[in-house]
Formats: C-alpha cells, sequence, structure tokens
C-alpha cells in the first residue's frame, strides 16, 4: 500500500535495480560515443543536439565523456510508441561520470531521474540537464527528434 502511494506520487523514477542487465543499443548519440567538452563546434547538429552538448559539455573538465544507451525491452525501442509498459524504458548511461539518466512509465506518464551507479538519487539543480525537469522539458520540446518523452532518431522516428 505504501509502495503503491509513494510511486504514484513520486516525482521521478526510480532506480532501476537490474540496470547492468539492460541491452546496449545504438542511436546516433551511441555512434558518437560520448559528449565533448563546451569548446566543441557543434553548429553542424540539430538544435536538440547542439541544446543537448550546451547542457552537459560543463558537467566535468574535459566534458561528460563517453555515453551509452541501455534498453530494458530491445521491442519497445524499436517500436517506440505511446504504449509505453510499466517501469523503466531506456537509461542514458554517462560512463565516465557514473551516472545514470532514467526514465520510467507509469500509466502512459512519463518520469525521469538521475542516479549514480549505485542507486543514490542524484538531486539536481535545475539546468544542469540532470533535474528531471530539465529532461521533461528537453525531452517534450523537441518533437522532431522526441516523441512520446523519448528522444533519438532511431526506430520509426528516424
Ligand atoms: C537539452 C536536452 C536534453 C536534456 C536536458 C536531457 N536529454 Fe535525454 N536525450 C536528449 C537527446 C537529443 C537524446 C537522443 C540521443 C540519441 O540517443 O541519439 C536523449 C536521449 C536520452 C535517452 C536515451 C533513449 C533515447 O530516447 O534515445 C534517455 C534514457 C534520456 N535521454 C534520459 C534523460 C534524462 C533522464 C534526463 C534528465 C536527467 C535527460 N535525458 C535530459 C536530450 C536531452
Amino acid at each position: 500500500m505504501f509502495l503503491s502511494i509513494s510511486t504514484l506520487f513520486a516525482a521521478h523514477a526510480p532506480y532501476p535495480t537490474n540496470w547492468k542487465s539492460f541491452q546496449k543499443v545504438n542511436t546516433d548519440l551511441a555512434k558518437i560515443g560520448s559528449l565533448p567538452d563546451c569548446k566543441a563546434d557543434v553548429s553542424g547538429l540539430s538544435p536538440a543536439f547542439q541544446e543537448t552538448v550546451k547542457m552537459f559539455c560543463g558537467a566535468k573538465e574535459g566534458g561528460p565523456g563517453r555515453v551509452e544507451i541501455l534498453v530494458n525491452d530491445i521491442t519497445e525501442f524499436i517500436e517506440r510508441d505511446v504504449s509505453y509498459k510499466d517501469g523503466t524504458t531506456f537509461i542514458l548511461h554517462l560512463v565516465d561520470l557514473k551516472l545514470l539518466l532514467v526514465t520510467y512509465y507509469e500509466s502512459g506518464r512519463i518520469l525521469y531521474a538521475t542516479y549514480n551507479e549505485d542507486g543514490t538519487f542524484v538531486k539536481a539543480k535545475k539546468k544542469t540537464g540532470l533535474n528531471p525537469r530539465d529532461c521533461k522539458r528537453c525531452h517534450t520540446f523537441y518533437d522532431n527528434v522526441c516523441s512520446f518523452g523519448q528522444c533519438g532518431t532511431h526506430g520509426k522516428f528516424k
């Protein structure tokens, strides 16, 4: 009872304890392999990617570094539609920063959160790119690359 109530009102996604068993996939970002530092010339990228680089580039000196996209269910990743099952869907793994950017669905509603690999919730300030509100804004604003709260150019949203 307590669990369901707290999940219902949680403003962010829970920690996916089984994230190590998720499958790595290739997206535009995964192919690039890492997020660059703030000096990188990103003028050739789409606005969503430009803003993403701008937001995350200062996370550490030399840039945030290696990234991986991890998915719970490969079918959901390929199809990407509104009918995501409840639970963790995709994770953006900032490998060098040891951070997990998690997307989670609950009755069609998407929740976001950032965790350390060990499961500690990262309470990030707004405009750092790691705060759930930042995720939500960017993942809904760029509807040419993001759909139903998920971004990337894989699958049918190519
Ligand atoms: C400024 C824009 C921006 C912000 C802020 C942002 N993202 Fe993203 N995110 C993107 C873009 C663009 C991609 C697609 C990259 C790719 O895979 O090609 C992406 C990809 C992802 C993916 C990989 C799955 C997919 O749909 O490709 C996950 C998971 C994700 N983001 C979660 C988060 C979470 C959680 C937060 C907040 C803690 C967050 N993002 C903040 C722009 C953003």
